[in-house]
Parts: structure tokens; sequence; C-alpha cells
């Protein structure tokens, strides 16, 4: 019998070695590297049908096949980049619990009523389960076909005979290859299962939705190997004790990165959320001091969130300061802006800023928002419940202009604010006339001025 041979494989990165090592040395993670024997790795990426494909002229090709399918979940497609493309590989990953299956289950349901067949793998639960889930949800098709299955040559098999248009596996790290030695969710079997369904997109145009658990622990292969192979990679994440839930895309080949999605859970499944920021905005106390609403832009749509400071004296040396959902060295250097140009005392104080609903900030635009929240916390005067405050600020103090800033102030308005602080250079610009009480300003203490 053939010596068997083992190689050392890094579960965050997937990079070989024939030793084992402490330290990955190609994405530097320490204890990540797990045995792998492989015995004859080839068994069905061999086995494929695929004719070879000659070259042809860009010109030549047809389009018709680029036409996008909508999932039926605004919030889904908005992210996908417009819908579903015919023949994608898409990978949605999050934490266990979060409601990946729902969400696919969803998808599968609303995507069968546009007369496609639907394939639904799930190593998971049982196709009992699975149907009463559906049951639950409203969300039961004669179009979905389930089944509960592991073996990948099994799943080859049954694709084959139903050839759907629509394959959704749930998930990734349950199914194995049973040529390949390795255990199922260790990196060889995660990247040839993966290599397989992303020959059937590409090759018979299935579009396939595949599930994958992003775990800390180093024994199962986390998606991030994944993540080359696919067209899209999409995150569920929230907290899952709370109901809302933010899906993101953090590659996409056919469309934005920047587009979030916002679902509730519910009883009856996943819900969109058609108005976010009446959402994000819904716990807000009144009249308390340290809290700032701005307007943020996520991808093409604005979103007016919550941006909260608490300064409270510190009792060390050196204070603290903490920032959730803010960049922490851009919050310390609007700090720094605070102290230097308007002499606020803030070496005395721990600060933390906190933005509201675990959106996070990742635009400039934020900036005078924060720096209102940390001003009025630290004077302990609350800002009026109606204003909306944007503009990105600068080392001098000064309020510099910001993008799409009409369809941050309609947001405003839609949202029933009366007032907003807005960079001077984007007011002197503006063209349309807003029902809204506009304040250009040039620097921070003209607008602290305004504000509190
Ligand atoms: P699930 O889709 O199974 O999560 P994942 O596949 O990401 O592991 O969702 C699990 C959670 O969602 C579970 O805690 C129950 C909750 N849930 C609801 O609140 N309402 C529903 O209608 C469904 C189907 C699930
Ligand atoms: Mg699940």
């Amino acid at each position: 019998m053939a010596k068997l041979k083992s190689k050392y494989v890094c579960s965050e990165c997937g990079c070989v070695s024939p030793k084992w090592m402490g330290k990955c040395p190609e994405c530097n993670q320490w204890n990540t590297f797990i045995e792998e024997v492989d015995v004859k790795e080839t068994g069905l990426a061999s086995s494929s049908s695929l004719s070879i494909l000659t070259p042809q002229k860009m010109n030549d090709i047809s389009m018709e096949d680029e036409i996008r399918l909508s999932t039926g979940l605004n919030e889904l497609d908005r992210v996908l980049g417009g819908g579903i493309v015919k023949g994608s590989l898409v990978l949605v990953g999050g934490d266990p619990g979060i409601g990946k299956s729902t969400l696919l289950l969803q998808l599968s349901y609303n995507v069968a009523g546009k007369d496609q067949k639907i394939l639904y793998v799930s190593g998971e639960e049982s196709i009992k389960q699975i149907k009463l889930r559906a049951q639950r949800m409203g969300a039961e098709s004669e179009n979905i076909y389930l089944l509960s299955e592991n073996n990948m040559e099994h799943i080859l098999t049954n694709i084959q005979n139903i050839n759907p248009d629509l394959l959704v596996i749930d998930s990734i790290q349950t199914v194995y290859n049973p040529n390949i030695m390795s255990a199922p969710g260790s990196v060889s079997q995660v990247r040839d299962a993966t290599g397989n369904l992303l020959r059937i997109a590409k090759g018979d145009g299935i579009t396939v939705f595949i599930v994958g658990h992003v775990t800390k622990a180093g024994a199962i292969a986390g998606p991030r190997v994944l993540e080359h192979m696919v067209d899209t990679v999409l995150y569920f994440e929230g907290d899952s004790h709370m109901s809302y839930r933010i899906l993101r895309a953090v590659k996409n080949r056919f469309g934005s990165t920047n587009e979030l999605g916002i679902f509730e859970m519910t009883d009856q499944g996943l819900k969109e959320v058609i108005n976010p920021s009446q959402m994000l905005l819904s716990g807000r106390m009144k009249g308390v001091s340290g809290s700032a609403v701005i307007a943020s832009m996520e991808g093409t749509r604005p979103m007016l969130v919550e941006v909260q400071a608490l300064l409270s004296y510190t009792s060390f040396g050196v204070p603290r300061r903490a920032a959730t959902g803010a960049d922490y060295n851009r919050v310390v250097m609007l700090m720094a802006v605070l102290e230097k140009r308007l002499g606020l005392q803030l070496q005395n104080y721990d600060a933390y800023v906190n933005v509201v609903g675990g959106i996070k900030l990742n635009e400039p635009s934020s900036d005078l928002g924060i720096i209102a929240a940390i001003a009025s916390s630290y004077r302990d005067k609350e800002i009026d419940d109606g204003t909306v405050i944007i503009g990105e600020v600068g080392l001098a103090g000064e309020v510099r202009a910001v993008s799409h800033i009409e369809k941050r102030i309609s947001e405003a308005y839609k949202l029933g604010f009366n007032k907003c602080i807005i960079p001077y250079n984007n007011y002197k610009n503006l063209k349309d006339d807003f029902k809204i009480k506009l304040y250009g300003v040039k620097n921070v203490e003209e607008a602290l001025d305004i504000i509190i």
C-alpha cells in the first residue's frame, strides 16, 4: 500500500506547508496549521465532463444571458448589485444562528414563484425540518426540491438529474468528497467542493448559493479560503439576540460592495426594513446630551444614524477612549481638534463614542456629528432633536464639503428633521430649494455655536 503523505494546511488562508508551523507565513495567524492526509485529491475534479472551450471575440459574445433575476427581496437585490446573475457563485457567510438558512429558503421560495427550479441541499437539517420551517414561513412551493445529503458525489448526481436553475448548498462545511481523506469542513474538502460547484455554475449556468459558517476556532475552515473562488461574498451580521440583521457584500464581481441590506427577523422569517433610517432612530431618547444624528451614505442610499458620546471624569492617570462603529483613530483625531481649536479640556475625561444599530461608519462625513456629540456631552447640553449634522472635519478645524449632499438633506427632510448643518462649500453650490432650514458652516466653532 502506498505510504500516506501528509501536509499541513493553514485553516485561515489555505497556505500549504510540508511541516507544522506555529505561525502562518502567509497570513501571520498563529496556530492555524492542521494536518491533512491526501491520498487522491483528483477524484471528482478530473471526472468533469467539461469540453475544451475556445476563445471568442469580445464583440461576438451575446449578452442576453446577463439579465438579472430579482430575488423578490429588494434589500438582497441591492446588495447583489441588482438581482441574481445567472451562473454566478455566491457565498453567504455569517455566524451560526444568524439566519442564513432562513434567508436562502425565502430566496428559493421567491425565485420558485418565477417558474425556476430550485434544488436546496442541506447537510445540516433533515428535509422534514426544512419543510416545517418553510410551512411556518409560508414558503412552500412545488418548484423547490429538498435534499438532505453530505456526499458531494451524490449531490452532483442529483444536480444532473434535476437540472435546477438555482442551487443552494447549506452549508459548505458539511459536504465532503469521499475520495479525500480529510474531514468535512477542512480546507481541502471545502476547496474541492467549491471547485466542483464553480464548475457547475460556470459550465451549466446554474446559479449557486453557498452557506459558509464563520468560526473563530481553527478547527473548521472558515470561508476565507473560498472568497477567492466565488463571484460574490455576502456577510450576514447582527446580534442573534436582537432582531435586526445587516447583509453586506465584501466582494462582488457584479456590483458595488458599499451597499447594505437591512432585515428584521420575525416569527415569519426575515422581513425587509423599508426605511432603515427610521428603524435606526427608533429607540432614540430625546433631551439627552451627547447624542447627534448624522447622514451617512451606505452605497447609493443615505442613512440617518445616531452617534452617541459619553464623557465621564477619569479617575486614572491616562484617560480611556473607546469607539464602537466609528474608527478609533478618527475619533481620537477629532478629539484632538476639539482640544486644540476650541480649548476643550478633554484630557480629564474618559470618552466613549458609539454608533447605534451596529452600523459601521466608514466615510468622513460623520466627523462633524461625532464632534458635536462629544462637545454636547462635555458641556452636558443636548442637541436639538430636529438637527442633522453633516460634514468632514480637517485638522485645522475646518468643515469640508461632502458628496451626495442633496440625497442626505432629502433623507433628513423625509424623516421630519427641520434643521441641517452642512459644510459651507456644499451650501453655496446647492441648486435645489429644500424645505428644511439649512446652515452652511465653515469651521467647527461656527457649527457648535449653532448646534449647542
Ligand atoms: P437560521 O436561518 O437557521 O440560521 P443559520 O442558518 O444562519 O444558522 O436561523 C436561526 C435563527 O433564526 C433561530 O435562532 C431562530 C430564528 N428564526 C426566527 O426567529 N424566525 C423564523 O421564522 C425562523 C425561520 C428562524
Ligand atoms: Mg443554517
